[in-house]
C-alpha cells in the first residue's frame, strides 16, 4: 500500500475513529453544532477565550458587564456600545469561510448533512455554500432588521447604513423605538425556525458533531443532551466543554473516546478537520470547496 504521510499514519485514535465512522457510509443524518471558535481562523474573535475573546475587549464601552452589549434592556437605554461594535463587526465580505465551514458544506454535498446549527452571526456558513434549507442561524443574522419595541420590520440595508455610516441606532418609523439587526440578544427568543426544526432533527440525528463552542448559552447548549442515546457525539474544540466533561471534571487528556458515545479531540478545529479529511481522502474536495468561496 502507498506509504501514508506521517501525519495520517500516526493520527490520534480519536480522529481515526471519526474517520472510520464517516467512511462507513452509515451516517447520513449528521447534525453539526458550531460556535464562534470555527470563525476565529477567519479573523473573527470568539467571545470567551481569555484575552482574545470579545468579552475581554469591550473596556472602551465601560459596560456594567460584557454581555450587556447584546442585552435587549441595555440596548433600549443605551444603544451606543452595540452600534459602535456592529459598525466594526458588520459581516461584509472581509472574512472568508474557514476549512471547518467548507467541511460542513462538503458533508452536505455528500448527502450526509441533516442540519447545521450555528450560533454565529457572521454568515460564513452561507458564504461556504451551505444551503439555507440545511442551516439554522440560531442567534439570527444581520440581513434583516426590526424594532426592539414593536417588532415592526425595518429595511436591513437602511439599518446597516445608519449604524455603519451614521453610527447611531435607527428609529422605528412607527413607534420611534430603537431598531437593531435581527441578531438574537440576551432576553430575546430564538427564531421560530429553530424551535420548529430542532425537536425532529435531534430525534433523526445519527451523528452529532460539535465544533468551536463553549456550550454555555441556552437553548443551543442543550442540543448535545437532546440527541438519542445511541447517537455518537464528536467534539472538535480547544477545550472540553459542556456535557462532554465527564463526571463534571474537565479531563486533562488531549482526546478520549468515551466507550458509550463521545469522541473528543482537543485542538484547532481546522487542523482536526484537515486531518480527518486527509484520512478520508476528502482533502482535494475540501480545498476545492474552500478556494471556491
Ligand atoms: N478551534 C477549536 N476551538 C476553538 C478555536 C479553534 N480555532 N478557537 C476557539 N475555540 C473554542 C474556545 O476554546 C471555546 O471553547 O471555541 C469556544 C468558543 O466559545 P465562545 O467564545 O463562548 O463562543 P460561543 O460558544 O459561540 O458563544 C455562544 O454566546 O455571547 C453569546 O450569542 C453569543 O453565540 C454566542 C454565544
Amino acid at each position: 500500500a502507498p506509504t501514508q504521510p506521517s501525519s495520517i499514519a500516526n493520527a490520534p485514535q480519536s480522529i481515526k475513529s471519526v474517520a472510520k465512522m464517516l467512511a462507513s457510509n452509515k451516517y447520513k443524518k449528521i447534525v453539526v453544532l458550531t460556535g464562534a471558535g470555527v470563525s476565529c481562523n477567519a479573523g473573527i474573535p470568539d467571545f470567551r477565550t481569555p484575552g482574545t475573546g470579545l468579552y475581554d475587549n469591550l473596556q472602551k464601552y465601560n459596560l456594567p458587564f460584557p454581555e450587556a452589549v447584546f442585552d435587549l434592556g441595555f440596548y433600549a437605554r443605551n444603544p451606543d456600545p452595540f452600534v459602535q461594535l456592529a459598525s466594526e463587526l458588520w459581516p461584509g465580505l472581509k472574512h472568508s469561510p474557514t476549512i471547518t465551514h467548507s467541511f460542513i458544506a462538503l458533508l452536505e454535498q455528500k448527502g450526509m448533512l441533516l442540519r447545521t446549527y450555528t450560533q454565529n452571526i457572521d454568515m460564513l456558513d452561507v458564504l461556504a455554500g451551505v444551503s439555507e434549507e440545511r442551516m439554522i442561524e440560531c442567534h439570527g443574522h444581520f440581513r434583516t432588521a426590526s424594532c426592539t419595541v414593536c417588532s415592526k420590520p425595518f429595511d436591513g440595508e437602511e439599518c446597516k447604513r445608519i449604524i455603519v455610516e451614521e453610527n447611531r441606532a435607527p428609529s422605528c418609523l412607527s413607534c420611534k423605538g430603537h431598531v437593531k439587526p435581527d441578531i438574537v440578544f440576551f432576553g430575546e427568543g430564538l427564531p421560530d425556525r429553530f424551535h420548529r426544526l430542532v425537536k425532529k432533527d435531534v430525534r433523526d440525528a445519527d451523528l452529532l458533531i460539535v465544533m468551536g463552542t463553549s456550550l454555555m448559552v441556552s437553548p443551543v447548549c442543550q442540543i448535545p443532551d437532546m440527541v438519542r442515546r445511541d447517537c455518537p457525539r464528536i467534539l472538535f474544540n480547544r477545550e472540553l466543554v459542556g456535557t462532554f466533561c465527564r463526571d463534571g471534571v474537565k479531563s486533562r487528556r488531549k482526546s478520549y473516546s468515551n466507550k458509550e458515545r463521545d469522541i473528543f479531540h482537543a485542538g484547532d478545529c481546522d487542523e482536526s478537520v484537515r486531518l480527518l479529511c486527509s484520512l478520508l481522502d476528502w482533502d482535494e474536495e475540501l480545498d476545492e470547496l474552500n478556494s471556491s468561496t
